[in-house]
């Protein structure tokens, strides 16, 4: 069964670019972000993974580790590397699995036959500190995904994760937060001492918390 929100994220032993390793001894008490990309040496996935050790800081600081995933051998994703560095300006900066016998592909659902037999087409976990699934995307071959928007997903899941909020459509970091329905008026005011509004009774704004 595909693995689903809320799922304890499968733990794999592999061989990466940076040493074979257990995705949950890797992860330690951090965040993860475990994604898989067709094949090395094309051209979506060199500007993604560019992007992607482009924008490490932006994950550590989030407390997100990085983890791609392909059917390709670790020595190739060695040799793509010195592209990624050359067009995209960042050499790959995380491991990333060479699973040849797809078995890291086979245990995340990352084989889709219908869009792409032979290869992983572009996923992506998150996973929570105590290794809960929090998100998962899929997209096709053919369309690059956003990490602006990740990045974006990552800071609503991580503050829905330290207050009782959620986020309204089209969320940034900054804007007003949603009040979780289950907190009384009382709560909610004792709770987010900037206040609220309340345009209905299930539906209150406060403005972002803090830290
Ligand atoms: C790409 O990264 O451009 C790509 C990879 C596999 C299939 C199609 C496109």
């Amino acid at each position: 069964m595909a693995i689903q929100l809320g799922d304890t994220a499968p733990d794999f032993t592999a061989e990466t670019t940076e040493g074979r390793l257990s995705l949950h001894d890797y992860l330690g008490d951090s965040w993860g972000l475990l994604f898989s990309h067709p094949a090395d040496f094309t051209p979506v996935c060199t500007t993604e993974l560019g992007e992607f050790a482009r924008r490490k800081d932006d994950f550590a600081r989030r407390n997100v580790k990085l983890i791609g995933v392909s059917v390709d051998a670790v020595d190739s994703h060695r040799r793509w590397s010195n592209d990624i560095a050359e067009t995209q300006g960042t050499a790959l900066n995380y491991p990333l699995v060479g699973d040849e016998d797809r078995s890291v592909a086979n245990l995340y659902g990352m084989i889709h036959p219908n869009a792409i037999a032979t290869a992983t087409v572009r996923t992506v976990f998150v996973i929570g500190p105590d290794k809960k699934v929090m998100l998962t995307v899929t997209y096709p071959a053919n369309v690059g995904r956003n990490v602006d928007e990740i990045i974006r997903v990552i800071d609503a899941l991580q503050l829905s994760s330290t207050y009782p909020v959620s986020t309204p459509v089209n969320w940034r970091e900054g804007d007003e937060v949603i009040i979780s329905p289950a907190l009384s008026d009382d709560e909610a005011r004792e709770r987010f001492p900037k206040g609220f509004r309340s345009l209905k009774p299930y539906l209150r704004l406060t403005p972002q918390p803090e830290g």
